[in-house]
């Protein structure tokens, strides 16, 4: 499928569900490439994406990650995760589902504890309480060393974040070439001592 019908099939998720989606268009290339350098994904083993959507960040994603590693997506918009399951790929796994069961996701699939976690979702539109417990359970389930990436234009994701406590834990970078405009969160979990 081409990427402008991509594009219409996400436009129309949006209209149905602007508070799941949360942007109207998807994510530019420079957006992708600063998520992927955020990530450290060419040095990753196992990697979640949290709301691929029509997939664009998915590709990035598989196209730096190692060729030995793994990537799961987790999708809870049936129309998107038609199209993000649409790639085909050895190392990927598509799934259909909500970010909140991401615990069990893993397992059902015999995943490793990943190593980085990328999320699109819109933490505005949730519950706080939902969001915090979504924070804890990726810190929990991270790596010591592993990294979570989340790119919001609205703050709450940073504001809900008190799990990944080192002083350099946090860095936050804006991309001005995005529609909208965005920052891009990186948390990094302590190392084991
Ligand atoms: C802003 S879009 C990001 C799409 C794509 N990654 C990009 O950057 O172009 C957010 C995506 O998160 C998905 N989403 C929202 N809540 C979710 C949840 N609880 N679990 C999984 N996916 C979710 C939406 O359906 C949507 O595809």
């Amino acid at each position: 499928m081409s990427s402008f019908s991509d594009a219409m099939i996400f436009l129309r998720e949006f209209v149905k569900n602007p508070r799941q989606l949360g942007s109207v268009i998807p994510s530019s290339g420079f957006l992708k490439r600063r998520i992927m350098r955020a990530a450290g994904v060419h040095q990753a083993k196992t990697i979640v994406e949290l709301g691929p959507g029509n997939g664009g960040t998915t590709r990035s994603i598989l196209a730096a990650m190692p060729a030995d590693a793994r990537l799961l997506s987790i999708e809870l918009n049936e129309g998107l995760y038609q199209l993000s399951s649409g790639i085909s790929d050895q190392r990927y796994i598509a799934h259909h589902g909500d970010a909140h069961e991401l615990a069990a996701i893993l397992s059902q699939y015999g995943l490793d504890q990943p190593d980085v976690v990328i999320s699109g979702i819109p933490f505005s539109c949730m519950e706080r309480e939902a969001g915090a417990a979504l924070i804890e359970r990726i810190h929990g389930l991270l790596q010591p060393g592993g990294r979570f990436v989340a790119y919001q234009v609205n703050p709450r994701v940073d504001q809900l974040n008190t799990f990944f406590k080192a002083d350099n834990a946090r860095s936050v970078a804006w991309e001005w070439l995005s529609i909208p405009p965005l920052r891009v969160w990186r948390w990094q979990k302590q190392t084991a001592a």
